[in-house]
């Protein structure tokens, strides 16, 4: 619950930041890990609380993990090496750990009980238990398994063609997830392409998964084999420095090592749409793509961001939120309805808190309309124990005229424990 007083109305942003690892691919590493047959050795594992929660689940299902200096090292012992937990699941905040655990946990011949904070157990869960119930697993919950705490008794599963109702790459995960334990063949139709991590780190770990526009396919029964994966930098991370840089005067900032996955790059597509002064350096990678992305103060127009680009920036939104204020003209974000249900209703809590700050923002169904060129002042604001509204706020104060206290601060250790000492280290005052 820590607060924190920012430092605001800075000079300049100067200097380079190596971006820690991408927390979607830190959970799956240790997921795939523990599913796999033999050592796998992690490297740039993001140590965040999250991927933590992952951790420790998988030890209460009987799986060694190492965290070894700079690698972190699974024991996987295969499918059938995951054994009945003694004690619940705690899964903290991290809602990638509780869906694609329950995809996990669906094909395994045993009772589990996984519950998390109270962000979590607002969050809908229906989206997976419903599919995973329909290829046979059994859940109980709260509201018919809508809510978590959830008790999953897995065992045989049936492959089955599902199409989700909304673009999420956890429910195609999940569903993936269970459908390699199936019998048969399992198909994943998505209204609009998702992060793809899923399916890459499927063949990285010598399985197999097909894609054919916007079905991803998987076969039943299929057994993993340990891997090295090195874990790209965090674009969602890198996405508070890229927008911090933009939006503050005589600023130059350097991200190292961040993943390009072009899933994910729509941050990217954004600042370039908007004017900024944005240059890509790919680097050369054995897995997924990663560059260095090198961002400077820049003038911004507004833009209308909607349809397919949404899920490829989706957990960046509350940062261009910022960034829109500081853009002329009117940006319009539509299509964006899932933020309602993201570690908090980030179109409420964007609009909230960017308001008190002097934002011209007005919430909508389905997203926010920003009226930019705005001069923000300072206040108390909170993260509302959320990390991406916590470092979406901290930026904020690096351009408020006045002193910015930020509350519950702490949450940003969910995916970003180094953020105000990478911040600090760029601050010209
Ligand atoms: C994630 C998928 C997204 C994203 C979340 C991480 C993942 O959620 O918002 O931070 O690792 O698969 P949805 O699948 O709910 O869109």
């Amino acid at each position: 619950m820590k607060n924190v007083t920012l430092q605001t109305n800075i000079t300049s942003l100067r200097g380079t930041v190596s971006i820690p690892g991408d927390k979607s691919i830190s959970h799956r590493s240790i997921m795939f890990g523990a599913l796999a047959e033999g050592e796998t050795i992690i490297s740039n594992f993001l140590a965040g609380a999250d991927c933590l929660s992952t951790i420790a689940c998988f030890r209460k299902l009987g799986v060694a993990i190492e965290e070894d200096g700079p690698l972190t090292r699974v024991f996987g012992g295969g499918m059938n090496g995951l054994v009945q937990p003694e004690q619940l699941l705690d899964v903290g905040n991290s809602g990638t750990t509780i869906r694609l655990m329950l995809g996990i946990l669906a094909g395994r011949p045993f009772e589990a009980t996984l519950a998390g904070d109270s962000s979590i157990a607002k969050r809908p869960m229906t989206r997976v238990v419903k599919p995973l119930r329909q290829m046979g697993a059994i859940v109980e919950g709260k509201n018919n398994g809508e809510f978590a705490p959830l008790t999953i008794r897995g065992g045989k599963l049936q492959g089955i063609t599902y199409e989700l109702p909304v673009a999420s790459a956890q429910i195609k995960s999940a569903i993936l997830l269970a459908g390699l334990q199936a019998e048969g063949e399992t198909a994943v139709i998505e209204p609009t392409r998702t992060r793809d991590h899923t399916e890459r780190m499927i063949v990285q770990f010598g399985g197999r998964v097909e894609r054919d526009g916007n079905t991803i396919k998987v076969k039943g029964n299929q057994s993993f084999k340990a891997a090295h994966i090195d874990v790209p930098g965090d674009i969602s991370s890198a996405a508070f420095f890229m927008v911090a840089a933009a939006i503050t005067k005589d600023s130059e900032v350097k991200l190292v090592n961040v993943g390009l996955n072009p899933t994910r790059t729509g941050i990217i597509d954004c600042l370039k749409q908007m004017g900024a002064n944005i240059e890509v350096e790919p680097v050369k990678s054995d897995g997924e793509p990663v560059g260095n992305i090198i961002v400077r103060s820049s003038s911004l127009k507004g833009i209308e961001i909607s349809g397919e680009l949404i899920p490829r920036l989706i957990d960046e939104l509350p940062i261009i939120a910022l960034l829109a204020t500081q853009a002329e003209g009117e940006t319009v974000i539509k299509d964006a309805a899932e933020l309602k249900v993201k570690e908090t209703n980030r179109i409420d809590t964007v609009a909230k808190e960017l308001s008190s700050l002097g934002a011209d923002i007005t919430p909508t169904d389905d997203g926010l309309i920003i009226n930019g060129g705005v001069t923000l002042h300072g206040g108390t604001v909170s993260s509302h124990g959320d990390h991406r509204i916590g470092m979406m706020l901290a930026v904020a104060g690096l351009i408020a005229r006045s002193e910015m206290n930020l509350l519950d601060a702490s949450a940003i250790e969910v995916s970003y424990p180094q953020f105000f000492e990478h911040l600090s280290e760029l601050i010209h005052s």
